[in-house]
């Protein structure tokens, strides 16, 4: 079905928002606002019915069948990546590896890239907006090669202070530069092209954590030219249980195994085993066929809307958020003002904590999350404990942005304070 109205720009949320069956119950007897996309989107009924159909009529183990199921579920299986890889512009469909979730694929980075190439006094560049999961693994490999790791530091604003990169660059000790292209709490977009050519000049890698940047804007991996790029399905109106690795095919094809079994090799012999070729290389074991279907579906079915529209429709919810809620008093907004700013707000309010603010809201119908949005060293550097957030998606309408406010605003009724 077509989602688009007259204008190439828009489309019409409410069109889309009926695909989402669950955006039609209520939640604690009101309609639900759904705005915590940033953590796990909704799926449409074209992703359900897709997973369904799989298992209905398509079910068999890949790869390893003659009959005419496996070969049915194996085709399934190589299309999804086709599919994923147009939407990212990978060269080549091998080169895009189905993994569990973003998670997974950071570490598997980490592991097989990070412990075949770093080294003793080489040095690991992070950011302060990292999510946990772009941290942790890498912290573990720093520890294990005894490599270092700085960190890219924010302006007020949000921003990543670029001229630190920069000098982080110039020691001439940096082997890799884990960025995320947006982050999950202040909804800044970082300058990911410029910082991969920079890291280039200077001889690192790029690792782009794109959970948050490919559910909702273009994003072309050969543009971009970052060598690894990750995100997960469960973001994208996709399943959960599934992500995406990209990485540049040199890179790939150089490194060991991160899991090893079933499925990955080519010859196993009693005292060694030689390896598949890629992309079975990096996917050990039986792969979450549905999933694959189910995210090759989800990205066809947001291509079809058009991340123009996407980027546009969530533009102007924001907008209208940030413009409402900073009106409130005792409100705190974090996060970039301007066009490198996704849909994701993150705010306190003066004597309310964010788990008091969320728990009235969900009162009111309203998901949102609170707490440190697994970025707790950015939390630190914020100067807050948790923050409450609300994230935009396209399923999203003006009617949430209004609940959120009014609940928002009861929020400040019941702690005491009035709009002025
Ligand atoms: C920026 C970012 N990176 C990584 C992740 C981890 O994603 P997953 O839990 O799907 O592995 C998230 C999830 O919130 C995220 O927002």
């Amino acid at each position: 079905m077509t989602h688009q109205t007259q204008s190439q720009h828009t489309f019409d949320s409410e069109r889309v928002r009926a695909d989402f069956p669950i955006l039609g119950r209520t939640a604690r007897g009101k309609r639900l606002a759904y705005l915590d996309s940033a953590a796990s989107t909704q799926k449409p009924q074209q992703v359900i019915d897709a997973i369904n159909s799989f298992y209905s009529e398509s079910n068999a183990n890949v790869h390893r069948g003659v009959y005419e199921l496996s070969e049915r579920s194996t085709e399934l299986y190589d299309q999804a990546r086709g599919t994923i890889a147009r939407l990212i512009n990978a060269p080549d469909k091998r080169q895009c590896i189905f993994v569990r979730n973003t998670t997974e694929a950071i570490n598997l980075v980490a592991n097989s890239w990070g412990r075949e190439n770093l080294k003793a006094g080489d040095t690991i560049v992070l950011t302060m907006l990292e999510h946990h999961s772009n941290i942790v693994p890498w912290q573990v490999i720093a520890q294990q090669v005894g490599a270092k790791i700085e960190y890219v530091d924010i302006d007020d604003a949000g921003r990543l202070r670029m001229d630190q990169l920069r000098e982080l660059l110039a020691s001439g000790s940096v082997k890799v530069v884990a960025t995320t292209q947006v982050s999950n709490t202040l909804g800044t977009i970082t300058p990911l092209k410029e910082i991969t050519s920079l890291a280039h000049d200077a001889g690192a890698i790029v690792v782009a954590d794109a959970a948050q940047s490919v559910p909702h804007m273009q994003v072309d991996v050969q543009d971009l030219d970052v060598d690894f790029l990750a995100f997960s399905g469960h973001k994208m109106v996709g399943p959960m249980g599934i992500g995406v690795l990209y990485g540049k095919r040199d890179l790939l094809e150089a490194m060991p195994p991160y899991q090893t079994g079933g499925s990955m090799i080519r010859e196993v012999h009693l005292d060694h085993t030689t390896w598949a070729d890629l992309p079975e290389k990096f996917e050990a074991g039986t792969p979450s066929v549905a999933d694959a279907v189910g995210i090759a579906v989800a990205a066809d079915y947001l291509s079809e809307i058009g991340f123009a529209s996407i980027r546009e429709h969530e533009i102007t919810l924001t907008n209208y958020a940030l413009g409402q809620l900073r009106e409130i008093p005792g409100m705190t907004l974090f996060g970039p003002d301007g066009e490198d700013r996704a849909g994701v707000v993150s705010f306190v309010i003066d004597g309310a904590h964010p788990h008091d603010i969320a728990s009235i809201l969900d009162g009111e119908g309203v998901a949102v999350r609170a707490g440190h949005h697994c970025a707790q060293p950015l939390m630190r550097r914020l100067d807050v404990t948790a923050t409450a957030r609300a994230s935009f998606y396209i399923y999203n309408t003006e009617e949430d942005v209004d609940q959120l406010v009014s609940a928002v605003e009861t929020v400040n009724s019941i702690f005491g304070r009035r709009a002025s």
